[in-house]
């Protein structure tokens, strides 16, 4: 796609959990300078928001309310890095343990709340240079997107990924209790009615499995316009 009118470069990275998404994403981000946001962590803080005030994940409205009441602040610098906060306290960490991760789904295909956080990732979009993560960035949020990506990977991968990086912070689960775990997200994400999980017809798929974050990241830099190469 020839570079818009505004100059702006976005990448809309989509896919299943635990594709390497947000890893590749702002490594990519690192190397080109740009923003890295991780819209998954939007969903979450919004999941995270209703377990810590003990609201029912069917009760969209009150979800809904206190995201705009009181919104979580979302950071991104030059170099990959997102942090988000909610009422001064850092919470990026806690917004992927296996709780929040199981009640994000159920959450996510509200409709109140899917239009409160997809309206400020495009309104993000429009005012900066972007990679951004998620679900329904090529279809939804970004449809112009300079590079759309589909990133994909075997589930018994994603899911030994996942479980590593679970453990890695002192949580224990298995393989195979991860694989469940995704594979149930992944349907609740594809089957719902609003911006479900879907390949935008103008994306490149790109298969992770038993490739190198660095062998993604060329191959996500070599679909970059040479427009935009400093
Ligand atoms: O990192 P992982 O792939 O496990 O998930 P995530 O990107 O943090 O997203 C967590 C959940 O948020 C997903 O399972 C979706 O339910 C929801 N989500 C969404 O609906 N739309 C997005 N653009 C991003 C995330």
């Amino acid at each position: 796609m020839p570079p818009q009118p505004d100059g702006r470069l976005r990448i809309a990275i989509d896919g299943p959990a635990g594709a390497g998404k947000s890893t590749v994403a702002k490594e990519v981000a690192r190397r080109l300078g740009i923003s890295y946001l991780d819209t998954g962590a939007m969903y979450r803080a919004a999941a995270w928001l209703a377990l810590r005030f003990g609201i029912g994940l069917t009760d969209a409205d009150s979800i809904a309310n206190l995201l705009e009441q009181k919104p979580p602040r979302f950071t991104c610098d030059h170099d990959g890095n997102m942090e988000v906060y909610w009422s001064g306290e850092r919470i990026t960490e806690v917004l992927r343990t296996p709780e929040v991760s199981e009640a994000v789904s159920a959450l996510s295909a509200h409709p109140r709340i899917r239009q409160i956080l997809t309206s400020w990732q495009s309104e993000y979009g429009d005012e900066h240079d972007v990679v951004m993560d998620g679900r329904d960035i090529g279809t939804v949020v970004l449809p112009n997107a300079e590079v759309k990506v589909f990133l994909t990977a075997d589930l018994k991968e994603r899911a030994a990924r996942r479980a590593n990086e679970l453990t890695r912070k002192g949580l224990t689960t298995s393989t195979e209790e991860m694989a469940l775990a995704i594979e149930k997200r992944d349907a609740h994400d594809t089957g719902r009615t609003i911006a479900p999980l879907r390949q935008a017809p103008d994306a490149h798929r790109i298969d992770s499995t038993g490739r190198s974050v660095e062998e993604v990241v060329d191959s996500i830099l070599s679909l970059v316009p040479w427009e935009y190469s400093s």
